[in-house]
């Protein structure tokens, strides 16, 4: 094969590399953003241990106390990078209309001259002495007929050591590839050149940021952040975003979903796909431990965040979880809340954006009940528990994360690398809403259940730049994610759906859950985390039509005496108060149903205008 040696600099491509267009690729895109070295990640220990290292000596890692956190590090990023753009991200697809309404949206010409072919293109120079690190990795269990390969091009070595943690990343990945396998092009930039004896900062980033994807051709193009979804590609960029496209095209679907198995104290097992926006507890339900009166029961994580779903021969949809990483959100993260992720996060964590304790060991707020007397804050700044109280400042940013590997899950399903992934048997989809939505409603039929998802609310949270806590729609908990026109996305839903049910299948149950109703107080007053389990068992058995309930014009739900209570102290007026449905703020959900629609009006499948007027004609009954 032909090896590439740019005038003066050299592609150092390792000689098991075999695939002449990545290379050539390699070559073009060193040569436009002008880097001063390549490097090919192998995805090593050794490597990874060498990266880090590297980072701790630039001031972007601190190593963590080895006593109390092994093999850790501590990452503080610029106060202005600190979550993802979602005002910056583009879908460049040839046609706005394919975008959708939901999505911003510039002409890919127009965007390639911009960031790469222009004069003046952002990508020109942009990775000037800094190292280009080529990074293949696998989407998936390396192989898997779900799974598929991406290549990230990035100049932060920051995110070459996170990809290896959240992807099947370097060397196998390239020999999945092979010498002309197809992979999704990724080009990411922390958009900081340096100049000839420039000294780089801890956490370089541009303040002009572009998250950009040209779904025809597949390719992602992230310029000027180095935090989270904004940069490690595989995840919303390439997980979500482009293969929301691909799946459209091929008959299967890209869900922003944790996957759990539960198995029951008889042993029978269920797969469950359950869809929240960000910051919405999808780590702490992938790992709940069941409450006292659900002995024998167990929950076991495939996947935290992101499902891949294909339907086979025998009329089932399979999942698989394209990550291999947990990027999770620490604040409210302790022993009471998810144990399991605390036991997770015991060593081998790369932190960013919490606090560090005197003694070398990371705290965020919520982790335990007394804050320590005295910590660093995520902006390097002395912090005190007396400071908090007068100023309200926080130790860690309310989006501060940890990566970590899932093999370090101590409740890891044992069939979460299998290739063939696992058959699921419900959907969930849930918001964030403080009154009107009830704990739990099942959907009579999939359009029923397409509708529930498409309408969802939530109220915003930290995972993104912008205001917190208004309630917005969220559609399949995909709004900032969906690669092209939403209401196509719906369609294909339904198409699916209608296809697996023509073909004899019996479908996934389809359940709404809310487990954030407040009450007059503003409390919560259900009581969540392990006790979700009450509703899990309940939406289970009604997949095996095993449990009673009561129909409403939104579904059916539980009554109070269709719950197992055992070991907690919940009485029938909260119950109530979780799953009641008051018709005056149905009647003005409606209306925001209403607007949705309104907006999503091109392409809207008649199936759910058709849904929405029954709702009405029997809300007004
Ligand atoms: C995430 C998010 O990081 O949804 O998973 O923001
Ligand atoms: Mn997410």
């Amino acid at each position: 094969m032909n090896r590439p040696v740019m005038e003066g600099l050299r592609l150092n491509v390792p000689a098991y590399v075999h695939h002449a267009r990545l290379v050539a690729w390699v070559a073009e895109v060193a040569a436009l953003t002008e880097a001063s070295e390549v490097y090919w990640c192998d995805g090593s220990q050794a490597e990874y241990d060498r990266l880090c290292a590297q980072l701790v000596k630039a001031g972007t890692f601190k190593k963590l106390n080895p006593e109390l956190r092994p093999n850790s590090y501590l990452a503080w990023s610029d106060p202005s990078d600190v979550a993802r753009v979602e005002d910056r991200t583009y879908i460049c697809s040839q046609k706005k209309e394919d975008a959708g309404p939901t999505n911003n949206w510039m002409a890919p010409d127009e965007m390639r001259a911009l960031l790469q072919t222009g004069e003046n293109a952002l990508f020109r120079g942009a990775m000037r002495g800094r190292t280009l690190y080529v990074v293949p990795f696998s989407m998936g269990p390396l192989g898997s007929p779900i799974s598929h390969i991406g290549v990230e091009l990035s100049d932060s070595p920051y995110v070459a050591v996170n990809m290896r943690i959240m992807t099947r990343m370097g060397k196998a990945a390239l020999e999945v590839l092979g010498e002309d396998g197809d992979f999704v092009p990724c080009v990411h930039t922390v958009g900081a050149p340096l100049q000839p004896g420039q000294q780089d900062v801890a956490w370089p980033c541009n303040p002009t940021k572009y998250i950009v994807h040209y779904p025809e051709t597949r390719e992602i193009w992230s310029y000027g952040s180095g935090y989270g979804g904004n940069a490690l590609l595989g995840k919303k960029c390439f997980a979500l975003r482009i293969a929301s496209t691909m799946g459209r095209d091929q008959g299967w679907l890209a869900e922003h979903m944790l996957i759990l198995g539960v198995t029951s104290p008889e042993g029978r097992k269920h797969h469950v796909a359950a869809a929240f926006p960000s910051a919405c507890g999808k780590t702490n339900f992938a790992m709940l431990i069941p409450p006292h009166g659900f002995e024998g029961w167990k929950v076991t994580t495939i996947g935290d965040d992101i499902a891949w779903i294909k339907p086979a021969a025998d009329g089932k949809l399979y999942a698989i979880n394209p990550e291999a990483g947990y990027f999770g959100v620490a604040p409210g993260t302790n022993y009471k809340t998810n144990p399991n992720c605390m036991d997770s996060l015991k060593r081998d964590v790369i932190f960013t954006n919490v606090a560090l304790t005197d003694d070398g060991d990371v705290w965020w707020e919520g982790m335990t009940d007394e804050p320590p007397a005295h910590l660093t804050d995520w902006q390097g700044k002395d912090w005190t528990p007396a400071l908090a109280k007068s100023t309200g400042a926080k130790a860690a940013h309310p989006n501060a994360r940890f990566t970590v590997a899932a093999t370090n899950n101590p409740v890891l399903d044992p069939e979460w690398d299998n290739p063939q992934g696992v058959a699921i048997d419900a959907f969930i989809f849930g918001g964030r809403r403080s009154t009107t939505v009830p704990l739990v409603s099942q959907a009579r039929s999939w359009v029923e259940g397409v509708y529930m998802a498409a309408t969802m609310g939530s109220e915003t949270t930290a995972a993104a730049a912008g205001q917190q806590g208004v309630v917005r729609r969220d559609p399949f908990a995909m709004l900032p994610f969906m690669g092209y026109n939403m209401s196509e996305y719906f369609q294909h839903w339904l198409k699916l759906g209608a296809l697996l049910e023509g073909q004899g299948a019996k479908l996934p149950g389809i359940f709404c859950v809310n487990w954030f109703r407040k009450g007059a107080d503003g409390k919560f007053v259900w009581p969540g985390y392990g006790d979700n389990m009450r509703v899990l068992k309940w939406m289970l058995e009604r997949v095996e039509g095993q449990a009673s309930g009561v129909e409403h014009v939104f579904g059916v739900s539980p009554r109070y005496e269709d719950l197992t209570w055992d070991g907690l102290d919940f009485s029938r007026e909260q119950f109530d108060a979780v799953i009641g449905i008051d018709k005056a703020a149905w009647l003005q959900e409606m209306q925001l149903h209403g607007e949705l629609f309104q907006q999503l009006a091109y392409k809207l499948p008649a199936e759910l205008t058709a849904r929405k007027q029954q709702i009405e004609a029997q809300l007004a009954a």
